[in-house]
Order: structure tokens, then C-alpha cells, then sequence
């Protein structure tokens, strides 16, 4: 085969919406695959819907402009269509596959329509706002044989495959606890009703924005542990939601899961106050600890601290690594993943599957139906 026929054929992306994570994401298909090591993929954004065509323009103006756009991109911007509708992307026969970054209320909707047409799509999370959505996506994605996907994208990490493997391995021993805190003041006193984290109408407050986080850690670290023969789901043993009482929406959450073979993991998120970059992750294992720091979305940097015989001392040395994603914010591989998948013809993908998504929206269910918090349902 010659290099040019080999050179993977570009996915072409319709961008669903045009607001902060939409434009993150983008810039991230526009990252060169070369710098991740990937030269099985190639991705370009062949589309933009937005709500206005002003909106649609407006966002790939952005995206020429930015001072990390190479001129190579810029042309390939040049050539990109822009909707005043998000149907026309869907409709769009040069568009091979959607990525919805709207309010998680208007994921069902979007995604459904998409899918409808055929297209197969990569949805923000939370996937949706209840199982009972999630389980209407996932019945017309197959009907219609077509791919669907959680976009999770941490999952997608080297820093998480890194991570994993150690605690895998049993190198620490047997894991005892998991510690998991996604929280940020977004001083939400300061804001309008109508920001989409505090009004119920967009699927406001702290779980449903922050949990997929803590979730995804526990998910990756203690559902899959080899020790988890049984693949059970975990119990949530409790929950408690704080709510914010100027929408109804939940201020903080904090979710206790055990998996009976495993460990439990104390999940934790907040949109009124900090937690902390150093250990946002915590793993804690019979003969050591393993600390993830940084943003618990993406933390590049991890430590190892072994115990002695006698339990933690002064004495104990910190070992630390570093995995930083080489180009982009990292969202990339998560697109990555969803061309391969799409290639090999799957519907679904097995690092990402439905039934996970479906797992911990279960526990969202439950924690919001428990509390009373505003939007449930
Ligand atoms: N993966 C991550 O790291 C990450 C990070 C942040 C957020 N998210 C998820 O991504 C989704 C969007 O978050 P975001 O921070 O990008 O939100 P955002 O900045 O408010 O943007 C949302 C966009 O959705 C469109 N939209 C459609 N109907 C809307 C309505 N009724 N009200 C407001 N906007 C509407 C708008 O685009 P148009 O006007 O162009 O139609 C708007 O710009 C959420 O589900 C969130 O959980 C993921």
C-alpha cells in the first residue's frame, strides 16, 4: 500500500451547539493526531449548528482566530458549513457523526434526532436526565444499528490507563477506599437564575455537572478491578444532596458506593466551595496510597506512597509521575475513540459501553429522587 492510501480518511464532525465545552472540543479535533502518537485516525469539523446562524459563525471566527489554530486548520475552518438550526446538521449527508454539547436537557432530544437520521453521535455528559432517556437512546441506537457513545472523556486519559494498571496490578495490594471530589466555587450567589448550574429548567446543580468525574474514577478503578469477578454493580449505600435554596437545584452531593469484592468509594461534588488539586483522587490500598493532582476532569500528575510493616510514618517516600496530555485539553481521545469504533462498525464503545453510562445515571436517579432536588425525573 502507498503512504497517501494509507492515510486514514478524515471523520467529519457536525458540532452540536456553540458554547464552552463545544469550542474546547473543537479545538481539540484540530490538534494533529501525530502529536498523541495516533496515525490510525484523522478528524475534521465539516459542521457547526448553533441556534443562530450569528452563533454558528461566530464559533468558528473563534476558531480561526485563536492563536493556536495553525494555517493549515484555518483553511480546513474556511471550508466548514454553519447552520442557524441543529436539523440541518443532522441532515447534512457530508456530516459522518454528531457531537452534542447543549445543557444535559436537551441531550435526549438532540441526540435522538440525530440518530434518527442516521448519524452516529457522541453526546456530553451526563448522558441524559434520567435512565428512562438513556434507555430511549439506546433502543434507536440499535434499531437503527448506529453508534452512540457517553462522552466521558477522562476514561480516555493515558494518565488514566497508567493509573489503572498500578492499581490493577495489586503492586499496592488490595484496595481498601476510594476518595473522589469534584468541587469548585462557582460562587452561584453571584450568577443569574438563568445560568444553566443553578437553574432546574437546564439541568442545574453539582451532580448532575461534576458527578461524572468522581464516578468515572471509582468506575475505572474498583468496577473494573479484576477483584470485581462478578462485574456487579455496586450498592449505593448512601447519599445525602445539600440544596441550593434559591433554585432547588443540589448545592453539593456526596454518594457512597461498595462493590463487595473491591473497596468503597466516597464520591464528592460542589459547586459552592473548593476541594482541593493536591489528591483530588485518593486510592488507598492494603501496603500503599496512590494521589492523582490536579483538575479531577483531566489531573496529569499522580503519587505513590508505600507504607511500612507499622502503618504510615514520616519516613514513607512519595514517589511522583507525570502524564501530561502532549497537545490539546485531551478531549481528543475520546474522538479517537469514537473513529475507531465507527471503522470497525460498532455501535457501542467497550471502554465506554452503555451499560456503565447507564450504571451510574441509575445512581443519579436515585440520589436526586432521594433528596427532593429540584428537575428530578
Ligand atoms: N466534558 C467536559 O469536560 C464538560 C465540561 C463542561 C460542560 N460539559 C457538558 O457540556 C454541556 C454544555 O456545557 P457548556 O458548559 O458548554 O454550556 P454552555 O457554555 O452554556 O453552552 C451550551 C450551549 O448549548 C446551546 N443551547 C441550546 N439550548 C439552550 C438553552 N435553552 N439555553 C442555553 N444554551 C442552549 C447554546 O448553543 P447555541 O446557541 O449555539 O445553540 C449554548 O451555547 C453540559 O451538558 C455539560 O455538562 C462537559
Amino acid at each position: 500500500m502507498s503512504e497517501i492510501e494509507a492515510k486514514p480518511k478524515p471523520l467529519r464532525w457536525g458540532i452540536i451547539a456553540t458554547g464552552n465545552i463545544s469550542i474546547k472540543f473543537a479545538k481539540d479535533l484540530l490538534v494533529d493526531p501525530a502529536t498523541r502518537d495516533a496515525t490510525d485516525v484523522a478528524h475534521r469539523i465539516g459542521a457547526v449548528g448553533s441556534r443562530s446562524i450569528e452563533g454558528a459563525k461566530a464559533f468558528i471566527h473563534k476558531l480561526e482566530t485563536d492563536p493556536g489554530t495553525s494555517t493549515e486548520c484555518q483553511s480546513q475552518l474556511e471550508a466548514c458549513k454553519t447552520y442557524g438550526s441543529y436539523d440541518e446538521v443532522y441532515n447534512d449527508p457530508d456530516v459522518d457523526v454528531i457531537y452534542i454539547g447543549t445543557p444535559h436537557p436537551m441531550h435526549y432530544a438532540n441526540a435522538k434526532r440525530a440518530l434518527e437520521a442516521g448519524k452516529p453521535v457522541l453526546c456530553e455528559k451526563p448522558f441524559t436526565m434520567s435512565l428512562s432517556e438513556l434507555d430511549g437512546l439506546i433502543k434507536i441506537a440499535k434499531d437503527k444499528n448506529v453508534f452512540l457513545m457517553e462522552g466521558v472523556w477522562t476514561r480516555f486519559l493515558p494518565i488514566m490507563y497508567r493509573v489503572q494498571e498500578i492499581i490493577h496490578s495489586g503492586k499496592l495490594g488490595k484496595v481498601r477506599r476510594l476518595f473522589a471530589d469534584f468541587s469548585i466555587d462557582f460562587r452561584p450567589d453571584e450568577h443569574p437564575y438563568s445560568w444553566r448550574m443553578i437553574d432546574p429548567a437546564l439541568g442545574g446543580g453539582s451532580l448532575l455537572d461534576m458527578g461524572p468525574y468522581p464516578a468515572v474514577w471509582a468506575t475505572m478503578l474498583l468496577h473494573h478491578h479484576p477483584d470485581n469477578t462478578s462485574k456487579k454493580p455496586p450498592t449505593l449505600v448512601f447519599s445525602h444532596q445539600t440544596i441550593y435554596a434559591r433554585s432547588g437545584v443540589d448545592a453539593n452531593t456526596r454518594w457512597l458506593l461498595e462493590w463487595e469484592d473491591v473497596g468503597q468509594a466516597l464520591c464528592v461534588t460542589d459547586m459552592t466551595a473548593h476541594g482541593t488539586h493536591h489528591g483530588c483522587v485518593i486510592v488507598t490500598c492494603e501496603k500503599g496510597d496512590l494521589i492523582l493532582d490536579g483538575s479531577i476532569a483531566r489531573p496529569s500528575t499522580y503519587h505513590i506512597i508505600m507504607r511500612g510493616e507499622d502503618g504510615p510514618s514520616a519516613d514513607d517516600v512519595k514517589e511522583t509521575f507525570e502524564v501530561p496530555v502532549p497537545a490539546g485539553v485531551g478531549m481528543c481521545y475520546e474522538a479517537d475513540e469514537v473513529y475507531r469504533c465507527i471503522k470497525r462498525g460498532e455501535i457501542q464503545s467497550d471502554r465506554m459501553p452503555w451499560e456503565e453510562s447507564r450504571m451510574v445515571q441509575g445512581w443519579f436517579d436515585h440520589i436526586r429522587a432521594t433528596s427532593g432536588a429540584s428537575g428530578t425525573g
